[in-house]
């Protein structure tokens, strides 16, 4: 019996892939006419989103988004492949990763443009967070990709430590220096 089977409640990671293609179009593009990264950036946000949505079955936010290697250059009339799937789930939130590849319509030549990892948090629609689902991984890569999100979630949280300690210290300067020195 597969761990899916023995504990309902948990998902796979298969049931979490998502997939998404669209085709670069002049308004998606800079004035070289290469994709926009803010553009990119909006695609791989929905992405992941239908991969966390597809795991906690809640609404989502998202809240972050790291670790995003711009690769190549997407150009105009390029189609883009953005798949995506959950890494791991911990209490109320889920990393997901996403791949990018262009598509030359001409040649059918796949690129490989961009890599992606984002937490989604699981809320209810009043805004309160949610436990979500267990997730098991399956095949070595997806057992690799579970074990290398907890690495990054320690990463995460002291890198976030030692903002708040910045953002406090610069807090307490800007409180005691005179407003016109
Ligand atoms: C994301 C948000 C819900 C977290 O709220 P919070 O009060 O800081 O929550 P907590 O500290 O209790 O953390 C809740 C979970 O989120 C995770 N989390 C919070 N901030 C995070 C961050 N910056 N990066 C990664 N994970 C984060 C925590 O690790 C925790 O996960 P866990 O329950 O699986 O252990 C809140 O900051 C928020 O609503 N942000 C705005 C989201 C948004 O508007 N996104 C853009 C549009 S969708």
């Amino acid at each position: 019996m597969s761990p899916a089977e023995t504990n309902p409640a948990a998902r796979t990671v298969a049931s979490t892939q998502s997939e998404m293609t669209e085709i670069i179009l002049p308004n998606d593009t800079n004035t070289l006419g290469n994709l926009l990264g803010g553009r990119l950036m909006h695609f791989i946000d929905l992405t992941g989103a239908m991969a966390a949505y597809r795991h906690s079955r809640t609404y989502i936010v998202t809240a972050a988004m790291d670790h995003i290697d711009f690769i190549r250059p997407v150009r105009l009339g390029d189609l883009l492949t953005l798949k995506s799937s959950v890494n791991r789930a911990f209490t109320t939130s889920m990393e997901v990763g996403v791949k990018v590849w262009s598509e030359n319509t001409q040649t059918g030549k796949l690129l490989h443009v961009a890599s992606a990892y984002l937490v989604f948090v699981a809320i209810d629609k009043e805004g309160r967070r949610q436990k979500v689902p267990q997730l098991i991984p399956e095949t070595p890569n997806e057992i690799r990709r579970h074990a290398d999100a907890l690495l990054r979630r320690e990463h995460r949280e002291a890198e976030q430590a030692r903002r708040k300690e910045a953002r406090l210290a610069t807090t307490a300067q800007e409180d005691t220096a005179p407003i016109n020195p």
